[in-house]
């Protein structure tokens, strides 16, 4: 059948359909992002996986509540890290799809600060109130640690892109409270284990959050630097 369309009135839909479609197409990334996002959420789970193995082959050691504190801890620590390694690694490389695994990191988490929290609360107290208040008096580094977990409680819950969008720019706000969630963990980590004069671990995290919230603080001193210097130009 022939066309009733003028060719012009024809090129204006196609046009747009083919901006429509390259965004579309753009939004949902390249096509090997959903098995990489599917790898990294298997290999994630890799910490979780060694408790549950460790447990069931009796080789949590003498004290598991112990092992599975620590080992969330440690984790959750790590997946901070990862977290916020992803914005300096996606600038200095250009590799935007980067981007695309930071929900997903930041998710893991909360994930192992909510197995973290739990173990303590639940295996460790058995909700005892009376007996976590006298444990915060005498190591008050958990006071700092539960800090961080309060505060990644809104980060977790408005990760979603329908809340990214809802919130707007107050969403970029509220999530630069994981910067604060960084320097309480390291906190959390260094005080807990300056009672026992082990400081190993915590001076190479600390050196490491140092250098992910080092890189932003001179990306954000550059940025104003110039644009003073702009403005200054422009008067
Ligand atoms: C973002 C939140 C948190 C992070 C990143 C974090 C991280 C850590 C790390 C790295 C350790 C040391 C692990 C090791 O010895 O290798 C640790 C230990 C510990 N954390 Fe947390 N923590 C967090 C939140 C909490 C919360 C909410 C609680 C409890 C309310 C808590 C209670 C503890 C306790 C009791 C230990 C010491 C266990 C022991 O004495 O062996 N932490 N945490």
């Amino acid at each position: 059948m022939e066309s009733t369309t003028t060719p012009q009135a024809d090129a204006l839909p196609r046009a747009i359909l083919a901006k429509a479609g390259a965004r579309a197409a753009s939004a949902a990334g390249p096509r090997w992002l959903p098995w990489a996002k599917a790898a990294v959420f298997v290999a994630a789970l890799y910490p979780l996986a060694r408790i549950v193995l460790f447990g069931f082959t009796d080789r949590l050691g003498a004290n598991p509540i112990e092992f599975i504190t620590r080992s969330t801890g440690l984790w959750t620590l790590v997946f901070l890290c990862i977290t916020l390694a992803v914005t300096p690694l996606r600038r200095l490389t250009g590799w935007n799809a980067l981007i695309r695994f930071r929900r997903l990191l930041g998710l893991y988490a909360f994930f192992y600060a909510a197995l973290h929290f739990t173990t303590y609360v639940w295996f460790d107290k058995w909700f005892d109130v009376a007996a976590m208040l006298k444990d915060v008096g005498k190591r008050p580094f958990i006071t700092v640690g539960f800090a961080a977990f309060v505060l990644l409680i809104p980060l977790a819950a408005t990760s979603t892109r329908a809340m990214a969008r809802r919130l707007g720019r107050r969403w970029q706000t509220l999530h630069r409270l994981v910067y604060a969630i960084g320097v309480l963990a390291i906190l959390h980590f260094w005080w807990m284990k300056a009672g026992k004069h082990d400081l190993v671990l915590p001076k190479l995290y600390g050196a490491i959050m140092l250098v992910l919230l080092g890189w932003r603080a001179g990306v954000w001193l550059l940025a104003r630097w110039r644009s003073a210097r702009s403005g200054a130009g422009v008067a």
